[in-house]
């Protein structure tokens, strides 16, 4: 009930039947007329039937109002970019002013979004990128320091002392290694020096040499184009597909693809594993909803392919800026990405 009386058309009828009623009593008292029985209840009837044309015409005028709040109040805010208004084929100007206001605000709130990702995303980075330098150069070189100084002292020892020293040797060794491997998952330092091609392939290589399984890389077309937090992106979405593969699906064939030709690149993960139903976790885990998040960031989507028995494929889609000088050679900023930033 409180709902109506709030409503605009509740307001506007409510105004309209005072006026409407106001009018005739004063009309009859101007008049002198002096209304009984009959008269009275077609007055009556008049201006109950005026009312309810009153409010079929403003509930036809404010319909299209009506739908876009609906549809407003079905906007998802945490996808705003999903979000599509229906234009109504009864156009008006000031509504159909509302819902452009409206589109405009998500598109603004999905760039804010997509910048501020990105930011954090680079951040991310960065944090990384120190921190697998210091662990190699620093914390690795004390250890190097350490298996220096036990192989000295291992001339010195007496014979029966020296087993003692080689088992430190070996343990400070394999704490090295890991050290290592820690600071490469941190941050590989061949995407930095050589790229995403040549990180995936030593990704690959040590895929193979450690779990047997037979991966390859497929690369075409041009993967300079991609800008630096594109690569990024895509290393990220990759190691986190081999993880899976590796992990779930008991896969004994891994292949990575990676197609870089007109204006997108395209990543795809496949392997021939177990596979798993996509859509009995609509959101999928944290791994699979990170990957999806990067590829979005990136201006791109994510597209996962598997059924129970039938292997996996996981493809990332992202732009390539393609910018033209005056005679159509791609420019510096298009082949570096640099226009991204
Ligand atoms: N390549 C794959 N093969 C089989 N199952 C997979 C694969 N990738 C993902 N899954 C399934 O999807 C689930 C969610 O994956 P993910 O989001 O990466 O989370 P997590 O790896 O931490 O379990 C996994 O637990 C697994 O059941
Ligand atoms: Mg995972």
């Amino acid at each position: 009930m409180r709902r109506r009386i709030d409503s605009l058309i509740g307001q506007v009828v409510a105004a309209n039947a005072v006026l409407v009623v106001l009018t005739l009593l004063s009309a009859t008292l101007v008049a002198g007329l002096r209304l009984e029985g009959r008269q009275l209840a077609v007055l009556m009837m008049a201006v109950a039937l005026t009312l309810v044309v009153n409010v079929w015409m403003l509930q036809r005028r404010f319909a299209p109002l009506d739908r876009l709040i609906r549809e407003v109040e079905q906007v998802d805010p945490a996808r705003p970019a999903e979000a599509r208004l229906a234009r109504p084929d009864e156009r008006i100007a000031e509504i159909d002013r509302l819902a452009r206001a409206f589109e405009r605000l998500l598109e603004s709130i999905e760039r804010e979004r997509r910048r501020s990702g990105q930011l954090v995303l680079r951040a991310q980075e960065e944090e990384r990128k120190r921190l697998a330098r210091d662990l190699h150069d620093e914390t690795n070189q004390a250890l190097t320091g350490i298996l220096l100084r036990l192989e000295a002292l291992a001339h010195d020892l007496p014979a029966q002392l020296r087993p003692r020293v080689v088992e430190l040797k070996q343990l400070v060794s394999g704490a090295m290694d890991e050290l290592v491997t820690l600071a490469r998952q941190l941050r590989p330092a061949a995407l930095d020096d050589h790229g995403l091609v040549a990180a995936l392939e030593a990704q690959l290589a040590r895929l193979r040499s450690r779990s047997g399984v037979a991966a390859e890389l497929l690369v075409s077309g041009e993967p300079e184009r991609l800008s630096p937090d594109q690569q990024s992106a895509l290393y990220r979405i990759a190691q986190e597909a081999l993880t899976n593969a590796q992990r779930h699906a008991r896969a004994t064939r891994i292949e990575v693809e990676l197609a870089c030709s007109g204006d997108c690149a395209r990543l795809t993960v496949t392997d021939d594993g177990v596979g798993f139903d996509p859509t009995s976790d609509a959101d999928g885990g944290l791994g699979l909803r990170g990957m999806a998040e990067r590829a979005r960031l990136a201006g791109g989507e994510l597209d996962l392919r598997s059924a129970p028995g039938s292997g996996t494929a996981v493809s990332a889609t992202i732009p390539l800026l393609v910018t033209h000088d005056g005679n159509g050679q791609l420019t510096a900023a298009a082949l570096t990405g640099d226009t991204e930033r």
